[in-house]
C-alpha cells in the first residue's frame, strides 16, 4: 500500500504531463494549420549538392530546362539560381539549354543581360574557376508565351516540339494575382489585420483586392494578348458579362488552363527527358500558402463565379499536382490516348509540387513606396515575430524550386506526395519545409482530395479538349506514345 501510492501520485503525473504535452500539440498543429505551415524540416537536403555522375562516361550530355514567368521576381531569380547551380555541380561535360519565357522581346532581351550579369557574379564569387571559362557550357533561349491566349501556347508547344528533342525541368513558375481590370492591396485593412495578428496577416493575406468574374475572350495568333472582359463582382449569383462558355477565367488560364496545355504539348519531350541517368523529367508546379480547400468548387474551377479567384487557382494546383498518377487523379486522356494506368510505369514525367512562401516581389502589383513598407514588415515578422515562412528574397524564394529540381528521384518519391515550401529561420536560412494541405496527410491523398482530383482532372481534360478543337489548335499535340 505504502509503496503504491507514490507510483500512483508518479503516474498521475506523468499522465497530466502526457495531457499538457497533447494540449500543446494540438494547439501547435492548429497554429501551424493557420499560417499554412508545418515544422518538418528537409533532412535530405545534403543530398542536394551532389553531383550525379554516376553511369556519366565523360561523354557530352545535353539537358533542356523550361521556365516560365522569367523577366521578375522569382522566375528571374530562378533561372540565375538554377544555371549557376547547374554550372558549379554537373560535370564539365553536362550542357544545359535554358529556355525562358517572357511576354515580348524587350523582356526577353532584358532578362537574358540580367542573366549573364548574375551568372557573372555568382561564378566569380565561386572558386572553381571564372565565368568564361563555363560558356561553352550552356545555352539561353528566350522565347514567348501569353498563358491567356490559347495561340500562343500552342505556338510555344510547337515551337519546343520542333526544335528539341526533350525535356528535363519544367518549372511552371508565371503567375497573376491581380489583373489589368482592377485589383491590388486594400492597405486600410492589411493595416488593421496586421495589428491584430501580423504573422496571420502577412502569410495568408486577406486584404488582397481581385476581380471577380474575369473572363478572356481567345483572339487570333500573333495579335498580342488575348481580350479581357471584366466581370462583375459578386458571389453565387454574381452576373457575368461574358459568359464562361465564351471565354476562359482569366487567373485559371494564367496560373493553371495555359500551363496545364503547355504541358500538354510538350509531354512528348517530358517522356524522353530525365534530370539524371534513370530518372524522369520534372514538371514543378508553383502554389502557394494561399489555397485552401474551401476556395476551389470543382463545380466552377475556372473560379467565374467565385470570391477568390488566386486562391482557386493555387488549390486547384495544388489539387492536380498531387492527384497526378494517383490511383485515381489523373485522367488518361491527358497522358494519351488509350493511356491506361500501366503508362505510369513508363516514361511519364513526375509532377512536383512547390511554393516560394512569402517574397517581396510585384505579384501585388503594389506602389513602389508601399513595396519598402512591405520589405520592412515582412522583416518585422520575421525577424521579431519568428515567422518561418517569410524568405523575402526570390532567391530564397526558389529553395523548394531546387529541392525538387536536384535531389534524386528516389528520395524525393520516399517522401510520397509532399507540397514543398521554402520557409527559413529568423535569420533568413534556407529550411525547405513540407507543408500542410488540406486532404493530404504523410504523403499520401485522402479519399475525399482524391475524388476532388478525379473531377478536377476531367473538366480539365473536357476543357483542353473543347478549346482545342474551338481554336483548331493543339497541332498535332500527343501524349507520351
Ligand atoms: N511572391 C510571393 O510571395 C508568392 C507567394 C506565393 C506564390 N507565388 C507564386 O510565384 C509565382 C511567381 O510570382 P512572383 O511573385 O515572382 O510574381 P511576378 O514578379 O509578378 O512574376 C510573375 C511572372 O509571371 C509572368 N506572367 C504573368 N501573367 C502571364 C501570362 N498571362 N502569360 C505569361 N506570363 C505571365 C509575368 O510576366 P509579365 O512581367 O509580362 O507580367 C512575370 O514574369 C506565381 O505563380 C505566384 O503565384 C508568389
Amino acid at each position: 500500500m505504502h509503496s503504491e501510492e507514490p507510483i500512483g501520485i508518479a503516474e498521475g503525473i506523468e499522465e497530466e504531463k502526457r495531457r499538457r504535452r497533447r494540449r500543446k500539440k494540438k494547439e501547435e498543429e492548429e497554429e501551424d494549420l493557420l499560417h499554412g505551415a508545418d515544422i518538418f524540416e528537409d533532412s535530405d537536403g545534403d543530398d542536394v549538392d551532389d553531383v550525379d555522375d554516376d553511369d556519366d562516361d565523360g561523354t557530352p550530355q545535353n539537358f533542356y530546362c523550361l521556365i516560365t514567368g522569367a523577366n521578375s521576381g522569382l522566375g528571374l531569380s530562378l533561372c540565375c539560381r538554377f544555371l549557376a547551380h547547374f554550372l558549379l555541380t554537373r560535370p564539365p561535360n553536362h550542357h544545359l539549354t535554358l529556355i525562358f519565357t517572357t511576354r515580348s522581346a524587350a523582356k526577353s532581351l532584358q532578362t537574358t543581360e540580367y542573366i549573364l550579369t548574375s551568372l557573372r557574379k555568382t561564378l566569380l564569387g565561386s572558386s572553381s574557376s571564372t565565368a568564361a571559362g563555363y560558356t561553352a557550357r550552356y545555352t539561353l533561349v528566350p522565347a514567348f508565351v501569353d498563358l491567356t491566349n490559347l495561340h500562343s501556347v500552342y505556338a510555344l508547344s510547337l515551337r519546343l516540339r520542333t526544335s528539341y528533342q526533350k525535356l528535363d525541368w519544367v518549372f511552371l513558375n508565371a503567375g497573376v494575382l491581380t489583373t489589368a481590370a482592377g485589383g491590388g492591396v486594400d492597405y486600410l485593412k492589411g493595416a488593421r489585420d496586421f495589428f491584430i495578428n501580423p504573422v496571420k496577416a502577412l502569410t495568408t493575406p486577406e486584404f488582397k483586392l481581385q476581380t471577380l468574374g474575369e473572363v478572356v475572350v481567345q483572339q487570333g495568333p500573333l495579335e498580342g494578348k488575348a481580350a479581357r472582359v471584366r466581370g462583375t463582382p459578386g458571389g453565387d449569383n454574381a452576373v457575368v458579362v461574358v459568359d464562361e462558355n465564351d471565354g476562359l477565367g482569366y487567373i485559371w488560364c494564367a496560373n493553371v488552363f495555359g500551363h496545364y496545355c503547355l504541358v500538354k504539348g510538350v509531354l512528348g519531350l517530358l517522356c524522353n527527358g530525365g534530370v539524371r541517368a534513370g530518372e524522369r523529367a520534372r514538371v514543378v508546379w508553383t502554389s502557394s500558402l494561399d489555397g485552401h480547400a474551401r476556395n476551389l468548387d470543382p463545380n466552377d474551377i475556372q473560379c467565374v463565379r467565385g470570391q477568390g479567384p488566386y486562391e482557386s487557382s493555387k488549390r486547384l494546383t495544388d489539387v492536380l499536382a498531387l492527384t497526378w498518377q494517383s490511383s485515381a487523379g489523373v485522367d488518361p486522356t491527358f497522358a494519351g490516348e488509350g493511356a491506361t494506368a500501366a503508362d505510369s510505369n513508363r516514361r511519364l514525367p513526375r509532377f512536383y509540387l512547390t511554393h516560394p512562401a512569402i517574397c517581396a516581389t510585384n505579384i501585388a502589383g503594389q506602389h513602389p513606396l508601399i513595396w519598402y513598407v512591405m520589405l520592412a514588415m515582412f522583416y518585422i515578422v520575421r525577424v521579431i515575430c519568428g515567422s518561418p515562412w517569410h524568405p523575402i528574397t526570390a532567391w530564397k524564394g526558389n529553395a523548394a524550386n531546387m529541392y525538387v529540381a536536384e535531389e534524386r528521384e528516389r528520395v524525393l518519391e520516399r517522401r510520397g506526395k509532399v507540397k514543398w515550401g521554402s520557409g527559413c529561420g529568423r535569420w533568413g536560412d534556407e529550411r525547405v519545409r513540407e507543408t500542410l494541405v488540406e486532404g493530404l496527410e504523410a504523403g499520401k491523398v485522402g479519399p475525399e482530395m482524391e475524388e476532388v482530383g478525379r473531377r478536377c482532372w476531367g473538366r480539365m481534360e473536357e476543357l483542353r479538349r473543347e478549346w482545342e478543337g474551338r481554336l483548331g489548335g493543339g497541332g498535332g499535340i500527343g501524349g507520351c506514345d
